[in-house]
């Protein structure tokens, strides 16, 4: 296996740092790998805005679920979804469309698990925060984001200060299929899933959450989360035709 294939593969979310920040020689790699992500129509519809003043990390603290890594993690990066930058240079582009949408979303999770895997290679940790999108309006304000830039997951970077065991994926079977989508799933190889799944919750919690994926995607999908997304991409601009 590549070393690149072993870094990816030994992935998992850390939440807890040391108080160690990364080196400029670090972050700068970071940034590189970053932005060496494909990109649609080489559109760069992208801005990643690094927030390093405690007292606004502490201000988008309450606004991004109260997590303690966001002001806890050496680094803090917003990543947003840009057109600004296109409509000032070309003012007259033709923005707005939904799929620009999907650009837009599409360039900023390359470039942000670019990020990731860069920090994991070097040794670093780190976490995506789609909480930025819980109060879009606000953090857009304290960030100052105009209209045609929105933000749509933060990524929290430092030295891990914690070593879980990486969280069990769906049998490659349920997710990778042939020529087509297959007209059933495998229920037992589901089951089997579930139970893996439960066994990790249980041995990472001392027992204390007991929870199955199906469990899990249950609870998360019973209700619609962030009801206000559709109005707020309409206010910056996009998904308006
Ligand atoms: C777009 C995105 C947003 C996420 N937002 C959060 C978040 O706000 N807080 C958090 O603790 N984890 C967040 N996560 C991390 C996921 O919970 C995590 O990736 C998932 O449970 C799998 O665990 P692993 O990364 O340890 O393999 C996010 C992940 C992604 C891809």
């Amino acid at each position: 296996m590549t070393t690149a294939i072993e870094v990816m593969r030994r992935h998992r979310s850390i939440r807890k740092f040391t108080e160690q920040p990364l080196s400029r020689e670090q972050r700068e790699a970071i940034m590189a790998a970053a932005q060496a992500a494909p990109s649609s129509s080489f559109l760069q519809a992208s801005a990643v805005i690094r927030v390093t003043d405690p007292e606004l990390r502490g201000r988008l603290l309450p606004l991004c679920g109260n997590q303690a890594y966001v002001v806890g993690a050496a680094e803090f990066w917003v990543f947003c979804a840009d057109f600004h930058r296109h409509l000032q240079w070309v003012p007259a582009a033709k923005t707005g469309f939904a799929e620009q949408l999907l650009i837009g979303a599409i360039d900023t999770a390359l470039m942000g698990q670019n990020a990731l895997t860069a920090a994991e290679s070097l040794g670093l940790g780190g976490v995506f925060i789609g909480a930025v999108r819980n109060h879009p309006h606000e953090l857009s304000e304290l960030l100052a984001l105009p209209k045609g830039v929105i933000p749509l997951f933060g990524l929290c970077l430092g030295h891990p200060d914690q070593d879980p065991e990486p969280k069990p994926r769906l049998p490659a079977a349920l997710m990778f299929f042939e020529n087509g989508y297959p007209a059933h799933q495998d229920e037992a190889l589901m089951g089997d899933y579930d139970e893996r799944v439960r066994h990790y919750y249980r041995s990472r919690t001392g027992g204390n959450k007991d929870m199955s994926w199906t469990g899990q995607i249950g609870e998360t999908l019973a209700r619609e989360a962030r009801p206000f997304m559709l109005e707020f991409l309409h206010r910056q601009g996009f998904c308006l035709r």
